[in-house]
């Protein structure tokens, strides 16, 4: 399963991009509006740090097909290829979507809360689906449970549409879908720390570190293989 990040944080995309294999990041409204000043100026310096191949995920903030279809355009133009534009799964949006996809736009639905809404996403050429997962466990639904069940029904239309799931607050949740046939999934900063985080694997890296150094001293084997 493929992670990007979701955040518009800058400093936060600078050190995943660095360190992390991500293949992307996604945004919404909310996630950008946490960064606030210059939308455009932010969008752009995302799209700078990723480079030209990984994807970026920007949502529509209009909501009526025709402005829709119009948004979705203009925010590729903008930002050029590998950009996905989100659209969540309305009426409007589902039309959108259909006229987007055949143009060759790649789409993702979002605000996905159901299998029923995937599928018709899938139907109407959607690149990626992203059901809401820890949004539906808050509220005693089965976020990971319906992953599952998208997926399974994926599998059994042959359907190219993936699954991006979104919405974690638990670095369990993201393994969980993992573990059901989930395509992609986006985590926000901490969430894909923890993914990461061991303190078992802090204390056996000193372990390495001091042994090391009692039985050969300063030297790493780098320098003694340069000798
Ligand atoms: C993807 O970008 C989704 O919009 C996002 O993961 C939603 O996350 P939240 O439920 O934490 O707001």
């Amino acid at each position: 399963m493929k992670l990007l990040l979701d955040t518009a944080n800058l400093e936060d995309i600078r050190y995943f991009n660095t360190y992390y294999p991500i293949v992307g990041v996604t945004t919404n409204p909310t996630i950008l509006s946490k960064e606030g000043g210059d939308v455009l100026k932010l969008l752009r310096s995302i799209r700078e740090i990723i480079g030209s191949e990984r994807q970026l995920h920007v949502q529509v903030t209009e909501s009526t097909y025709e402005k829709i279809v119009e948004e979705a355009e203009a925010i590729v133009a903008f930002l050029g290829k590998n950009t996905f534009v989100k659209i969540p799964a309305t009426d409007e949006g589902l039309r959108a979507v259909q006229t987007l996809s055949a143009k060759g736009y790649g789409i993702t639905v979002t605000a996905v809360l159901t299998a029923a809404q995937a599928l018709l996403a899938s139907n109407a050429g959607a690149a990626y689906v992203a059901p809401y997962v820890s949004r539906l466990e808050n509220i005693c639904a089965d976020g990971v449970g319906t992953v599952a069940d998208i997926a399974e029904i994926f599998a059994i239309s042959g359907t190219t549409t993936q699954i991006l799931a979104a919405s974690f607050k638990t670095a369990k949740e993201v393994l969980d879908v993992a573990a059901v046939g989930c395509h992609t999934a986006t985590v926000g900063s901490d969430v894909m720390k923890k993914l990461l985080q061991h303190p078992t694997t802090d204390t056996s890296v000193a372990g390495f570190a001091s042994d090391w150094k009692t039985a050969f001293g300063e030297k790493t084997l780098l320098e003694c293989l340069k000798k």
